[in-house]
């Protein structure tokens, strides 16, 4: 039976990848929670995890809650754990030293956590090969490039084109000062948690997604595109050499690309890209009449993209320090403690000023400190 581990299992694609466990019957061998008691609590009950790490606030609470079970509070324990494939689901860069130790102990990697490879980059790539481990997306847009990949050669591909609906603010409102966080956590088409769900509206969402791609499949920066695809059905498109596409279409619904992206993990770790088996699966077929428009993005409107293609050119930790003032960013905007164009504002700031440095675990964690408390001295008193 398939053993898997969840960090973040109480978020959107924690819940949807217990969903998928339900579906295909998996074993859940270990849960790694934040905060959230009552749902991690309920959670283990109908799996019966190994082991469960929580957040340190809610340790005791959790131990008083499920007497017989090994509860820790170190995420690490449940990414080391005995499993076939490690869902990596916990946001930001948090998700990041799970991953690596995943990675370390052999544990091939189902990665929804895109801070982690734009942050990690190459040197979650030299863990993974170093330990015979396998990444494979589940976002959707990096899922749709992989499965368009299946069979193919990178050397074969002249772009990679990743989609984005536009978000809640693709046309409307016209002045885009007048937005406030209830409006932003409004998506059209995606139910997901708070901080990528501000992301998708700014556009940062797709900012980082294009560096995730340009580390994830090892590819230039300068070939890679975005395009508006307001249904969400057409995932992303890969454009050969030969000027030929191939696109990936299918619902919006998470629950597929999580399925696929533990799948192919379990595939032998021959090639990169190896493909999965596709079982029958519990939804309706796709609606393509009406759905499938296509346009530019409009960069004025949402420079926090440009600012993303930015930070990739100058490359080292400049993707660490975008990533770590987005999230004190969307925080603050969160906390209406900063205007929405303030997001893009700060970030391009922080930019500025980052010191240049060599990627490596030291100079991320130093460089993801340094930004979050510039960050904070730079937001309105
Ligand atoms: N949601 C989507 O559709 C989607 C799509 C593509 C990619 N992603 C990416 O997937 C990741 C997860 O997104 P999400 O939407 O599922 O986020 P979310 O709903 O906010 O859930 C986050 C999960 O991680 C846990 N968590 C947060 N900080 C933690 C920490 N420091 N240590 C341990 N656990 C921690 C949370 O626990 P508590 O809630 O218990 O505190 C929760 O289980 C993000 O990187 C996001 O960009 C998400």
């Amino acid at each position: 039976m398939t053993r898997i581990a969840i960090l973040g299992s109480t978020g959107s694609i924690g819940t949807q990848t217990l969903e998928v466990a339900r579906w295909r019957g998996w074993k859940v061998v270990a849960l790694a929670a934040g905060k959230n008691l009552e749902l991690v609590v309920q959670q283990a009950k109908e799996f019966q995890p190994e082991i469960i790490s929580v957040d340190p606030s809610i340790l005791q609470a959790t131990r008083e809650a499920l007497p017989h079970s090994k509860i820790v509070a170190d995420a690490n324990e449940v990414a080391t754990s005995q499993c076939d494939v490690v869902i990596g689901a916990i946001p930001g860069l948090a998700g990041l030293e799970p991953t690596r130790a995943a990675l370390a102990a052999g544990r091939h990697v189902a990665l929804a956590n895109k801070e982690a490879m734009v942050c990690g980059g190459k040197l979650i790539w030299q863990i993974a090969r170093t330990n015979n481990a396998r990444i494979t997306p589940m976002d959707s847009e990096h899922s749709a490039l992989y499965q368009c990949l299946v069979g193919e050669k990178i050397t074969d591909v002249a772009e990679l084109i990743l989609t984005a609906s536009g978000g809640p603010f693709r046309d409307t409102p016209e002045d885009l000062s007048t937005v406030t966080p209830a409006m932003a956590l409004k998506h059209p088409n995606w139910v997901m948690g708070a901080k990528v769900t501000i992301d998708s509206s700014t556009l940062m969402n797709k900012g980082l997604e294009v560096l995730e791609a340009h580390y994830l499949y090892e590819f230039p920066l300068e070939q890679i595109s975005v395009l508006i695809q307001p249904g969400s059905i057409i995932h992303s498109m890969v454009r050969f050499k030969d000027n030929q596409i191939k696109a990936q279409l299918g619902a919006p619904d998470m629950r597929l690309p999580i399925q696929y992206s533990i799948l192919s993990a379990l595939e032998p770790l021959t090639t990169k890209i190896s493909g999965a088996e596709r079982p029958d699966t519990p939804l309706e077929p796709l609606n393509l009449i009406g759905n499938l428009e296509l346009r530019a993005v409009n960069q004025e409107r949402f420079p926090c993209l440009g600012l993303a293609f930015a930070a990739g050119k100058l490359g080292g930790v400049a993707p660490v320090a975008l990533n770590a003032a987005d999230e004190i960013a969307v925080q603050a905007f969160l906390e209406h403690r900063l205007p929405y164009l303030g997001i893009a504002k700060l970030i391009e700031q922080i930019l500025a000023e980052t010191p240049k440095a060599e990627l490596t675990w030291e100079s991320i964690a130093s460089t993801d400190a340094w930004a979050r408390t510039r960050a904070k001295e730079l937001l309105p008193q």
